[in-house]
C-alpha cells in the first residue's frame, strides 16, 4: 500500500494544521504525510505555519471565483495532481459543495468543537456555555453533504468548569483537539477506521491522554 498522502485545509490559525505535520514529521502518522494546505486566506497565520515546516501552500482568494464550484474545482485539480487520498479540514471556514463532497467521499474528515450531535455550526464553543452544559468536547468525523452532520469517528469529553470563560474553554479544546487529530489520522492511515453506513469501527478505542504518550 503506497503510503497516504494527506491535504489539509485550514483558514485561520493552524493549530491542528501544525500538530498534524508536526506528528506527520515525527513519523507518528503509520507513514502518511501532509503534502498541502489548502487556505482560503492568504494572510492566515495558518500559511506562515506551512512554510515553516516545507509544506506546500495553496491559497486563493473567494472573491476571485464567481462561484464556489469554480473554486473548488481548481482544487480538485490541485489535489489529484498530488495524489492526496485524504483530505483533513482543520477550522475551513468555507462552505464545501459535492465537487469537493463527493469526490473524497469517506475521505474527508473535519474537527468540531462540541460533541456532535450538539452544538454544529458556527460558535459551538460559546453555544455550549450559553446552553448551561456541563461536558462537552470534541469530535471528529466524516464529511457529508450536511452540517457538521456525517459519521461520527472519535470524540473526547471535556467537563466545564464552574468559571470557564470561552476563552479557558476555547485552549482546553484546542489542546484536546491537537492531541485526538494526529491520532485519528494515524488510525486512516493504517486502514484501521471502517465505515459501515452512520456507524464507524475503531478496532482500539483507547486514546492518548497527552503527546507524549501518544507515540
Ligand atoms: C478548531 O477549534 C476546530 O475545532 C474548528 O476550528 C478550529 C481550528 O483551530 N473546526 P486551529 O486553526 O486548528 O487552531
Amino acid at each position: 500500500m503506497a503510503p497516504l498522502r494527506i491535504a489539509v485545509f485550514a483558514s485561520s490559525e493552524g493549530s491542528n494544521f501544525a500538530a498534524l505535520a508536526a506528528a506527520a514529521s515525527a513519523g507518528r502518522l503509520a507513514g502518511a504525510s501532509v503534502e498541502l494546505l489548502v487556505c482560503d486566506r492568504p494572510s492566515a497565520p495558518v500559511v506562515a505555519k506551512a512554510q515553516a515546516a516545507g509544506i506546500d501552500a495553496w491559497t486563493f482568494n473567494p472573491k476571485d471565483y464567481s462561484s464556489r464550484e469554480e473554486y473548488e474545482r481548481e482544487i480538485l485539480a490541485e489535489l489529484r495532481g498530488r495524489g492526496i487520498g485524504l483530505v483533513v479540514l482543520a477550522g475551513y471556514m468555507r462552505i464545501l459543495t459535492p465537487v469537493l463532497v463527493e469526490a473524497f467521499e469517506g475521505k474527508m474528515i473535519n474537527i468540531h468543537p462540541s460533541l456532535l450531535p450538539a452544538f454544529p455550526g458556527m460558535h459551538a464553543i460559546r453555544q455550549a456555555l450559553e446552553h448551561g452544559s456541563k461536558v462537552t468536547g470534541v469530535t471528529v468525523h466524516f464529511v457529508d453533504g450536511g452540517l457538521d452532520s456525517g459519521p461520527i469517528i472519535a470524540q473526547r469529553a471535556i467537563e466545564i468548569g464552574e468559571d470557564e470563560t470561552e476563552a479557558s474553554l476555547a485552549e482546553r479544546m484546542h489542546a484536546a483537539e491537537n492531541v485526538l487529530y494526529p491520532w485519528v489520522v494515524r488510525q486512516f492511515a493504517a486502514g484501521l477506521i471502517a465505515l459501515e453506513g452512520r456507524r464507524v469501527r475503531l478496532p482500539d478505542r483507547i486514546m492518548p491522554e497527552n503527546d507524549s504518550e501518544d507515540k
